[in-house]
């Protein structure tokens, strides 16, 4: 017998439906949607200047989207992530904030959270807020205004900090997301760690992921995590801590700031064996593994009647399938992506 969780044949016996375990045992209690594929920057290790985005008819509704992160919540998922692209510049994305809102005061969720750039904070923050949204994540490489023009191509820096002092006055906790760059915003890593954390944000540091051609090469860019702690542990001491937040980074609390600082490092260091997540992408299509091809349509069921029976035993197919892991691989110049799908497509 391969596990005793349902599977995709007990599913369509009508069993009853569980949470969502995959083969090696592990429960899937997260789930990032990507509520579009644009955005208003073009970040250069994450999109090319010049990019096609989905024709909008390719989309799923608000409502679409409402169901289908429902759904997800009805098989145990505790935890929603909104991403992009930039969540932020969906329209009428707040509608659609505000009605998943009301799974966490029915406390069937633990957490509806956000990933974004920052752009549109300052409009955003309060009615984040407002709906129930404790944490966010904004994306940060740098606090130099022309080197944050630079690497996001069409950012204003000015926009991002404004946008940060927005949402920490209305009460939302900041982390900060910088992915670590050679030779860009490599030695102003240390400052950008002190500024955040003395304005009480953690921040974690991100390894370049070889996702999506950029026209960038990503040999160039990567630098890695374990080069950058043994500098910091040079001017810092770096108390390794138990913390977790469900997701792949690993923490030390650095004793001179007393600010926590996070390590995903999917390139130097495996952390498959305890990933509870997967994601969806705008289109509905559910990949079980940021670094695998793998994907199940979850649109066609869900439209294909309004009932989410056809929906919930994609779902049980789909998760059925999760990889035990990937393996991603930056190693010579000119190799292609891993993936040919950019970041955007299936949110960080
Ligand atoms: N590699 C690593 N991080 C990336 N991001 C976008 N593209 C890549 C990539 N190729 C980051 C963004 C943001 C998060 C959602 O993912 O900077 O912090
Ligand atoms: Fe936009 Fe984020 Fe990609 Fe930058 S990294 S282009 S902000 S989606």
């Amino acid at each position: 017998m391969r596990n005793a969780y349902p599977t995709f044949d007990d599913a369509q016996l009508g069993a009853p439906r569980l949470p969502l375990v995959d083969t090696f045992g592990r429960a899937v209690t997260y789930l990032r949607v990507s509520v579009t594929d644009r955005c208003d920057f073009r970040c250069v290790y994450c999109m090319a200047e010049h990019m096609t985005f989905l024709p909008k008819p390719e989309l799923l509704t608000l409502e679409e989207l409402d169901r289908l992160c429902s759904a997800f919540v009805a098989r145990g998922v505790r935890k929603l992530r909104l991403t992009g692209g930039e969540p932020l510049v969906r329209r009428d994305v707040m509608t659609l904030f505000r009605s998943l809102g009301r799974h966490l005061e029915s406390g069937a969720l633990e957490e509806l959270t956000l990933t974004t750039n920052g752009s549109q904070l300052a409009r955003f923050a309060a009615d984040l807020k407002a709906c129930g949204v404790e944490r966010i994540n904004v994306s940060l490489d740098t606090l130099d205004p022309d080197r944050f023009r630079a690497l996001t191509r069409w950012g204003d820096l000015g926009k991002v900090l404004a946008g940060i002092d927005a949402a920490q006055n209305a009460g939302l906790k900041v982390k900060l997301n910088a992915v670590a760059l050679r030779g860009d915003n490599e030695h102003e890593i240390p400052d950008l760690i002190a500024w955040a954390h003395g304005r009480g944000m953690d921040v974690s540091l991100i390894e370049v992921m070889p996702l999506g051609e950029t026209g960038a090469e990503r040999l160039d860019q990567y630098l890695p995590l374990s080069e950058v702690r043994a500098g910091l542990a040079q001017r810092w001491t770096l108390e390794d801590i138990p913390y977790r937040t469900g997701g792949p980074a690993r923490y030390v609390r650095v004793a001179e700031t007393g600010g926590r600082l996070g390590f995903i490092t999917p390139l130097t260091h495996n952390f498959c064996e305890g990933c509870n997540r997967v994601r969806v992408t705008c289109t509905g299509t559910l990949y079980m593994c940021l670094g695998q091809d793998d994907a199940a349509d979850l649109r066609a069921p869900l439209r294909a009647s309004e009932s989410d029976e056809a929906l919930q035993a994609a779902l049980d197919e789909a998760i059925f399938r999760k990889p035990k892991g990937h393996d991603f691989v930056i190693d010579r110049p000119g190799r292609p992506p891993a993936l040919r799908r950019h970041m955007s497509v299936t949110g960080g």
